[in-house]
């Protein structure tokens, strides 16, 4: 009963967090905000990032004032605790600068060093996915699962590139170029934790990476296993949040793609 009372708990507070950094967005999207930039002239933080970010943390220090936090802007809150909240306040936040609604909150659970939970919200489409290890994966509430392709050859992809170029053998250039000359569809959205969730909707049959940080995909990586998919890091190894590449699909074309994304020939 206790461990049902905390699940639900859990539950309802990152529901809560991600709408709230949601209404943030919204609220803010056609309203002038201050733009400014990391590190990178295109690696952008708008003020809406933190404030949503604030909204997401009020929800979450609330209900439990002793979990470990990592959130992207506001960095680490270090707590002896056996959760640990992932959060992105705004992923896609170049899209959000410019006006492109595609963008959304993202929120990932850790439980003793494994993702427990996630949700990522994209409020402007109204699209809420959600995951609970064991439970499978919802959109709006609906189960979800992966496509059914094959064949890399068949399939529709889709990527995204660091702000800094990365140029090492198998770089994002290269691994592009190789899916693009043989005619396979590769998209680039500009959001990696709605990448990862529409691999679990069965839009995309797959989805790789090579610079991702552990908030642009907690949330997506656990949606993703559980709408039936698989995800690796870049050597086909399981994924760990804490190294840059990560390869998300639909379990049938994964060997196929590790295999591309390494040099292989299409
Ligand atoms: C970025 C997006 C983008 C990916 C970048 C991420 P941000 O996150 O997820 O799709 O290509 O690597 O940094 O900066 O918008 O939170
Ligand atoms: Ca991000
Ligand atoms: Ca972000």
């Amino acid at each position: 009963m206790q461990t049902y009372i905390c699940r639900m708990l859990l539950q309802q507070t990152l529901i809560k967090a991600t709408e709230a950094g949601a209404a943030i967005m919204k609220e803010y999207f056609d309203k002038h905000f201050t733009v400014s930039n990391k590190e990178g002239i295109n690696n952008l933080v708008t003020e809406v990032d933190h404030k949503s970010e604030e909204a997401i943390l009020n929800v979450i220090k609330k209900e439990f004032p002793d979990h470990y936090i990592l959130s992207e802007e506001a960095g680490e809150i270090i707590q002896e605790s056996e959760y640990k909240w992932i959060i992105d306040p705004i992923d896609g936040t170049v899209n959000y600068a410019n006006g492109i609604p595609i963008c959304c909150v993202s929120i990932g659970i850790e439980k003793n060093g494994k993702m427990q939970m996630g949700a990522v919200f994209n409020p402007f489409i109204n699209e809420f996915y959600f995951a609970e290890r064991g439970q499978g994966a919802t959109l709006n509430n609906k189960k979800i699962s992966v496509s059914n392709k094959t064949e890399v050859i068949k399939s529709c992809l889709v990527t995204g590139f660091p702000y800094t170029y990365l140029d090492t053998p198998n770089g994002p250039l290269q691994v592009f170029e190789k899916f693009i000359r043989k005619g396979i569809p590769v998209r680039r959205l500009g959001s990696a934790a709605i990448d990862l969730c529409w691999v679990a909707a069965g839009r995309f049959d797959g989805f790789y990476e090579h610079k991702l940080s552990a908030w642009d995909s907690a949330a997506g990586f656990i949606i993703v296993e559980e709408a039936g998919g698989k995800v690796t890091d870049l050597t086909g190894k399981y994924y760990n949040p804490y190294q840059p590449g990560l390869i998300a699909t639909n379990g049938k074309i994964h060997d196929e793609v590790v295999k591309i994304v390494n040099g292989g020939e299409v």
